[in-house]
Formats: structure tokens, sequence, C-alpha cells
């Protein structure tokens, strides 16, 4: 018999009380871990609650600023920021998305005024802007590839102008990264950085996001430009892709149904990588203990040291003041 082996290993001897447990943890959550989406709307004093996404709400400017601050408090060292765009301003050229008013640009500027270190990150794609709901331009059925690339680069110089930190591009289109990089540097915003969403997968988990956004795909589906669920290689391929474009982070989404992606990124490149542990994640955890199915807390950090665990060093969560608090 082996020193290693039972009786003389006992794995329970270093379970056995909360500080020998605290001493051999393998993998620590911190606060600064966390990106906190944030959904503005337009309008004055207003707060809505996302009906699929319980606690979680769409805030007005002057509003958003007063969460943005608790955020702040709370150590959080980042937000990511979406816009709800009035169906009155979509189109299928991304109009809006380029208003140097718009409401996005207003944000940006609003909470870098207000917050100067915070970490302002910014989603770039065209779907809340699209009358379509879709990600890029649609010409004949198809979502065009270059022409929505092109289009993605003006509008994150337009969120660099307002002041972003970091641009978010959520699109999948191919070659975009590259497009952004250089759309920065031309525009002499050297120390804007991207955050991609490189291995983004056409995924059921995004519902109540669209409903946050009211961004659901008008015809068709996103499999033609957002991953198939199958795939691992690929992810790695377009994560280590955009590492070559320019890409500062990557990003794996969603997050829980997708750990083994997160590790497999994790090794193939050298940029940080972070997981969004995205909207059907979070109502799934909200209803199930809503109904009393779960423990609502206990859960929650579960899903959360499991993305640490899989070699994620961001996680973007709608958790994430509530994980702050119990750190
Ligand atoms: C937009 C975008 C989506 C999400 C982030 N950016 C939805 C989609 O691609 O349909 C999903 C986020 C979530 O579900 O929490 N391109």
């Amino acid at each position: 018999m082996s020193i290693s082996e039972y009786p003389y290993f006992r794995g329970r001897r270093l379970r056995a009380t909360e500080n020998t447990r605290r001493m051999v943890a393998e993998n620590h959550l911190s606060v600064s871990d966390f990106i906190a989406p944030l959904f503005v709307m337009e309008g004055k004093n207003g707060k809505v609650e996302i009906p699929s996404m319980p606690d979680y709400f769409r805030f007005t400017l002057d509003l958003l600023l007063k969460e943005t601050e608790e955020i702040r408090e709370l150590g959080i060292p980042s937000v990511l920021l979406f816009a709800k765009v009035p169906e009155e301003k979509k189109d299928n050229k991304g109009t809006e998305a380029l208003n140097p008013a718009g409401l996005m640009q207003q944000a940006v500027r609003a909470i870098k005024k207000e917050f100067p270190e915070l970490v302002v990150m910014t989603d770039v794609a065209l779907d809340p802007y699209s009358s379509y709901g879709h990600d890029g331009i649609v010409k004949e059925g198809q979502i065009i590839n270059d022409e929505s690339a092109e289009l993605l680069a003006k509008m994150s110089v337009s969120h660099a102008e307002a002041g972003a930190d970091f641009i978010a591009p959520s699109d999948m289109m191919d070659g975009r990264i590259l497009m952004i990089r250089e759309a920065l540097e031309d525009e002499g915003f050297h120390n804007t950085g991207i955050m991609s969403y490189s291995a983004k997968y056409a995924s059921g988990y995004y519902g109540p996001f669209r409903d946050a956004l009211d961004s659901a795909p008008g015809f068709g589906d996103k499999k033609t430009y957002q991953m198939d669920p199958s795939n691992v290689k690929e992810a790695i391929k377009e994560a280590v892709t955009d590492e070559q474009e320019g890409a500062d982070i990557v990003m794996v989404k969603p997050g829980l149904p997708y750990l083994d992606v997160v590790r497999a990124v994790k090794e193939a490149v050298s940029v940080p990588v972070s997981v969004y542990n995205v909207s059907g994640e979070y109502a799934m955890i909200k209803a199930a203990s809503a109904n009393g199915w779960l423990d609502e807390e206990q859960a929650m950090m579960e899903a959360l040291i499991a993305f640490k665990r899989a070699g994620a060093d961001l996680i973007a969560t709608y958790f994430a003041k509530n994980a702050a608090r119990l750190l």
C-alpha cells in the first residue's frame, strides 16, 4: 500500500474546516473579474424590469448613472453598454449606430464624465439598430460580410470618439477585428482596446437579452455568422485569428454550456479570455430559485467559480452586483 492511498491519503483532511478549504482552494473569484452589462433606453427617470430577467432593468440615462455609481462603489471595474433603439430609428444601414448624438454615444460620454476611472466597453453589432434584427447589413435575404464589417469599424470609431475604453464587437463578421483596429489606428485611437466576441455560438440562451433590447431577428436565425454549438476547433481558430487581427481580449459566449471552449481558447491564446454568462443562464437560475428549486446565491457562485476553473480571466455577468456584495 502506498502512502498516496487510503488510509494514508484521506482527501477529507483538507476539506475538514472552512479555513483548510480556503487554504487549498485552487481558484478564486474576485470583484475585479466582473464586467457588468447595462441596458440603456431613451427618456428620463425611467426604469423597466426585463420580464425574462427578474431584478434586471433597462434604465434611462439619468438613472443609469445612479446604477453605474453603485457598480463602481462595489469595486466592479468595468461596464458593458447596450442601447435599446426605438423602432422608428432602425434601418438596414446602421444610421442611428453612427449618430454622434445617439443614445450609446451619449451614455459613454456621461459615464466617462462622472466616473473617468471606470472601464467602459460598448457592444458593437447592428442588431439593435437593424430593421431586420440582424448583426449585419441584409441584402437579398443574406447577411453580407464586408460592408457590414466596414460599418462596424465606423461604429467603433464613433464609440471611441465618445470615450469608450474598449469596443466589444459581438457580430461575428469575418475580418472585422482587423478592420476595426485599422480604423481606430487611422483615427488616432491607439489606446482604445478591442474585446472580441470571438467564439459566439448561435445559442438559444440569448432569448431574454433580445427581450431586453427588442432585437430578435425578424427573419431566419443567426446561424450563418454565429457558431455551431457542435464545434470547438473552430472556436480556437476564431480566437487565434482575432488575436492576430489585434484583439486585446477574446471572449467565449455563452458561458456555462461552453466551459470546454473557454478552456480550449485559454490554452490557445496569450491574451486574456473573457466569458459571457448570458441572459438565458441568468434567467434559468432566477426562475428556478423563484420556484424554490435552487438556492440562488449558491447556484450563482458555483456558476461563477466554474468560469474561473475553466480558465476565464474576466466574466461578463448579470450577477456582477450580487456576487460583488457576497465577496
Ligand atoms: C448582439 C448581442 C447579443 C448578446 C450580446 N450582444 C444577442 C445576439 O447575438 O442575438 C447576447 C447577450 C445575452 O444573452 O446576455 N449582437
